[in-house]
């Protein structure tokens, strides 16, 4: 695969997506004996995640040529320097060190400055050698406690390479975010299908191999506006299906080489933490992000604790969908996600997950079993006893967020769906894709699941800014994917909510 580089590299138009070189950086100590041959290997950028109080995760993975199996980095490891600083210039560096971006972690590194100043915004920048990174923005998590006066977050999903060029992830970086969710396909383990895909994958067959899936993110990772994403603000980060193989569920997958090989490569290409290094052939996904009194952020894993979907048969048997004992999350997350869930007199709580949560019901009576069998509703005695919970924990603000369907949905929350004036119970936002096409036929079901109250077609992300009293929530599009020209693909509101505080209920605003 080596001699297809160039060529690639030419047809995408993706060299110089970091250029850099070397340059010299007062207050960095040369780093990195024994690597003065090494070219500049920071072409896939920089990210950070992860956020607590007092540390968040740095992120950056060496490879001198890209899109080669191995990064061109070969079987050898590097020392990497970074540095954390609270000026853009580094005139006011906080905290530093060395890590070793070794060869069988994909060159990865993933630097954990602890001991911060909660709630602070910093620089950061990684050198080895002569080399020196871009520079990326990043902040700490407030105070546990603490009671920030607001918060500015987007979340994303579904960002298929070939069928669109990334105008959405930069108009995400331009809005300057706290932070940004990350809800799954991040990259997709197969080619597009479709004829007129905008750039292609290098590898057409179905990745499964690790260094394929590096390869892959490596792909991605060359984008400059996947790369502003990053360096703009900290990144949640979980997995949906794609980053392994369309709707794969659970513990009884049975191509466990598959499980390691994705996990492993998601693990190395994401801001996550050594903690979340996956082992074997599981990932510790599922976390809690705590931002003050103002909100928490419950990163959720809807993939690999699931029980197979239940057959979808045309409505003939509704047996196995309606099992009580049915679990997307499997016990142990349900229960992390209850005990997560503890009362507060104050804030918003996101479930951060994958796939769709309220009822989307073909008739808006339940009496058919004909469901998107991969969503909740295809696990719906789980998603009963999730909600439940929430009402028994008197949850002041429950909001779920989700993404996987390429279209941004609205839809209030339900205990009870088919009574449609029983209570509401909380709120799910539904995002849209960054460039995954979407079906161009319209879902039947809005009209006839009055708590659904927006679906949108375009391509693009929501934007959410939360205050003690109010989330308002704005469902952004981009005029195209398919143009290049960043000029010709601009931004707006396609659509906005406001939710009140302790009120559950969409209002158009
Ligand atoms: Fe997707």
């Amino acid at each position: 695969m080596p001699t297809v580089n160039r060529r690639l590299f030419l047809v995408t138009g993706l060299a110089g997506a970091a250029a850099g070189g070397a340059l010299a950086v007062p207050g960095l100590a040369a780093a990195g004996a024994g690597t003065a041959a090494l070219r500049y290997p920071f072409h896939l950028g920089v990210a950070s995640g992860d956020p607590r109080p007092d540390r968040v995760v740095l992120w950056t993975r060496l490879a001198q040529a890209p899109l080669d199996l191995d990064g061109g980095m070969g079987t050898q490891n590097v020392p990497v320097e970074w540095q954390l600083a609270t000026d853009e210039a580094f005139t006011d560096i906080v905290a530093s060190g060395t890590e070793t971006a070794i060869a069988t972690e994909g060159h990865s590194v993933h630097a954990e400055p602890t001991g911060l100043t909660p709630g602070a915004r910093y620089f950061y920048r990684f050198r080895t050698g002569a080399h020196v990174s871009s520079v990326g923005r990043t902040r700490t998590a407030p105070a546990e406690g603490s009671t920030p006066a607001k918060l500015k977050f987007a979340f994303a999903s579904c960002a298929h390479f070939e069928e669109g060029w990334y105008h959405a992830f930069r108009h995400l970086a331009q809005g300057d975010p706290d932070v940004v969710l990350f809800l799954g396909d991040y990259m997709y383990e197969n080619n597009s299908g479709h004829s007129d895909v905008v750039r292609g994958y290098l590898d057409l067959d179905e990745v499964d191999k690790l260094d394929e899936h590096r390869l892959r993110y490596a792909q991605h990772k060359l984008d400059p506006d996947l790369q502003r994403a990053h360096a703009a603000a900290p990144w949640l980060a979980v997995f949906d299906d794609h980053e392994l193989e369309n709707n794969w569920w659970g513990v009884n997958f049975d191509q466990q080489y598959r499980k390691q090989n994705a996990f492993q490569a998601f693990w190395e290409n994401m801001p996550l933490p050594r903690s979340m290094k996956p082992v074997n052939s599981a990932i510790p996904l599922y976390r809690t992000i705590t931002w003050g009194t103002l909100a928490r952020f419950h990163m959720m894993d809807t993939r690999q604790y699931r029980w197979k979907q239940a057959p979808n048969n045309n409505n003939t048997n509704c047996t196995e969908l309606r099992r009580t004992d049915r679990t997307l999350t499997g016990a142990t997350q349900e229960r992390w996600l209850l005990d997560s869930l503890t009362s507060r007199t104050s804030g918003w709580d996101f479930l951060g997950q994958q796939v769709f949560f309220a009822q989307r019901d073909g008739d808006g009576k339940g009496s058919t079993c004909d469901v998107s069998e991969d969503a909740w509703d295809g696990y719906p005695a789980n998603r009963d006893r999730i909600v439940q919970g929430w009402i028994d924990r008197k949850v002041r603000n429950p909001v779920v967020l989700t993404g996987d369907v390429h279209r941004h949905w609205a839809c209030d929350l339900r205990k009870n769906y088919n009574d449609h004036s029983a209570p509401l119970v909380g709120t799910e936002l539904v995002t849209t894709s960054i460039t995954s096409r979407g079906s161009t036929t319209p879902p039947a079901y809005p009209e006839r699941n009055p708590h659904v109250h927006y679906v949108g077609h375009q391509r693009g992300f929501v934007r959410a800014t939360v205050t003690p009293q109010q989330l308002t929530a704005e469902f952004m599009g981009v005029s195209s994917v398919l143009v290049r020209d960043p000029a010709k693909s601009t931004l707006s509101v396609v659509k906005r909510f406001h939710v009140e505080d302790g009120r559950p209920g969409l209002r158009p605003g």
